[in-house]
């Protein structure tokens, strides 16, 4: 595992940037996998920079998105292909037809599942995935305690993600309680992985990930196991790791 520190959230942001625009522009049909969350809307705003300068080209470009929330439309704001859209694929020159995030919409969960699994092996699997971090050390949406060989899959979303993602909505009960997510095992097939955090109360969580015990209830704590992983983090994120 490589982790790079970078002085602040900007910084962080940039170089997340440098990497994912990297592996656009030395594989133009690159499967990236992407993330919501608040970590990486400024990767995603130095993205839509360089494509603005023309130093960028998404044109060939597939995305995979991690997961997205059961019982919410495209069209809701809350929900993830929303906020993709809104961050990053409205911006550039992405065919959206080729961006993909689970349909929220379809009740039926083993079939969203299925499709989507369909999805990722019809594209080849990832080439990036990028991955933020849960405070309870989830990545997408795979909850403390979720088997690593899980595709993907419906959660039942714990109280502590929801109630860390009721701050997005008018009240706590308008948080779904259930998601789609790619599982653990297709993150651990993406070729390279990419994970960014920022701020303090992502310090204990980093070092229990990277330097504790590999354990279904530390999901991110798989990423041990991972060939190519890139960690950057801000200072205060890194603050526990030497
Ligand atoms: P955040 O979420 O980027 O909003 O901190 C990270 C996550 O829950 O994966």
């Amino acid at each position: 595992m490589k982790i790079i520190k970078a002085k602040d959230y900007n910084d962080m942001s940039r170089k997340a940037a440098n990497i994912i625009s990297a592996q656009v522009i030395m594989k133009p049909n690159a499967v990236l996998g992407l993330a919501t969350g608040t970590t990486p809307i400024g990767a995603y705003a130095q993205l839509v920079k360089w494509y603005n300068k023309g130093d960028i080209d998404f044109s060939e470009v597939t995305t995979i998105n991690l997961d997205e929330y059961k019982g919410l439309d495209g069209t809701h704001p809350q929900s993830y292909r929303y906020f993709m859209n809104e961050h990053l694929f409205n911006h550039i020159n992405i065919d959206i037809n080729n961006t993909h995030v689970p349909n929220g919409k379809d009740e039926d969960s083993d079939h969203a599942c299925e499709e989507y699994n369909r999805i990722i092996n019809k594209a080849g699997g990832i080439d990036l995935q990028l991955l933020g971090i849960g405070l309870d050390g989830h990545i997408g949406f795979n909850e403390p305690g979720t088997a690593f060989e899980l595709g993907t899959h419906c959660v039942k979303l714990t109280e502590s993600t929801i109630q860390a993602n009721s701050r997005l909505f008018d009240s706590i009960d308008e948080v779904p309680k259930e998601a789609y997510t790619m599982g653990v095992k297709t993150i651990m097939q993406a070729r390279k992985v990419l994970m960014i955090a920022s701020g303090a109360n992502k310090a204990e969580i980093l070092k229990e990930s990277f330097f504790g015990p590999v354990t279904p209830q530390v999901p991110a704590s798989i990423l041990q196991m991972h060939p190519d992983v890139i960690l950057i983090a801000d200072k205060e994120a890194l603050s526990l790791i030497e």
